[in-house]
């Protein structure tokens, strides 16, 4: 694997490897590192699909909202290299700040409309512009064939697909299925905050939402997620954000499953104090 930890060494790159081979495909996994499975499904994907991969580990400060949090974020780099090589990633970019947002660079306002408001948004203001504008740099830069990110994050999904749509830009988004840890947790960077019992107990949190799947076969949606609030809130020390079906496309709220083509059920549950996103297709 090259680290490479430059946008000029990157770009001189990629542009002997097109010249060498102009059909090659490039699968992009852009990451802030402190790897887990989940990240590596998304390695996995992109391998599997494409000629080479390259993984960015950069810890993006324009998407946090708070610099105690930023302060905080994990870099244990060199189990992520060690990760990264073992499943075979061709490239690992690890740029600097400059690198990424250069002294003349202005933070850019994308047209992302609603999607960037409501839901994750409504708690997390200019998280998503923020996203957006590292992904602008990295797509640029890169130029990928596709590139993968995980459904755990569910609106950051949907954000980049218009993002892609409104730059008209020609990379395909892929999106992987969450994975879980054996007990049913959604796998985040954020599990090893809770304690070992608490992220046994979590796993609860999918129970609900595969129930409530189920349980719309015979019911209406506001019956069927109030009974999912219900069994959530009874947890001890759980206390739900929000929990919504909404269109996939759009984010909005939906009040029955006949109300669009594609609907996700989103969840955030806060456990022991921490902030654990979910969600299921529901159709
Ligand atoms: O999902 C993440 O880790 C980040 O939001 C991303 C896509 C790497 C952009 O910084």
């Amino acid at each position: 694997m090259h680290i490479i930890k430059t946008s000029d060494t990157l770009k001189k790159h990629l542009i002997a490897l097109r010249k060498e081979q102009p059909k090659v495909t490039i699968g992009f996994v852009p990451t802030m590192g402190a790897l887990h499975q989940g990240h590596l499904s998304l390695i996995d994907a992109s391998v599997s699909e494409n000629d080479i991969t390259v993984c960015s580990i950069f810890v993006n400060p324009t998407q946090f909202g708070d610099a105690a949090d930023l302060e905080k974020y994990p870099k244990p780099i060199e189990q992520d290299i060690e990760k990264l090589v073992k499943n075979d990633c061709s490239i690992l970019f690890l740029p600097s700040y400059d690198d990424v947002y250069p002294s003349d660079y202005k933070q850019m306002i994308f047209a992302i409309g609603e999607l960037e408001h409501k839901i994750e948004g409504a708690s997390r203001p200019g998280h998503f512009q923020g996203v957006c504008n590292v992904l602008h740099q990295l797509f640029s830069l890169i130029s990928p064939t596709a590139a993968y990110f995980g459904q755990k994050d569910f609106q950051q999904t949907v954000v980049v697909k218009k993002l892609v749509e409104i730059t008209d830009s020609s990379v395909k988004i892929r999106v992987v299925p969450i994975k879980r840890e054996p007990h049913g947790l959604a796998m985040s960077s954020r599990n090893v905050r809770l304690s070992a019992k608490g992220r046994q107990n979590a796993a609860f949190i999918h129970r609900a939402l595969s129930q409530t799947k189920e349980d719309l076969a015979s019911m209406t949606v506001a019956k069927a997620v109030a009974k999912a609030k219900q069994f959530i809130n009874a947890q001890k020390g759980a206390a739900i954000d929000y929990l919504l079906a909404v269109d996939a496309k759009t984010l909005e709220e939906i009040s029955s499953l006949d109300e669009a083509e594609n609907i996700t059920l989103l969840t955030v549950v806060e456990y022991e104090n921490v902030r654990l996103l979910d969600n299921i297709i529901l159709k």
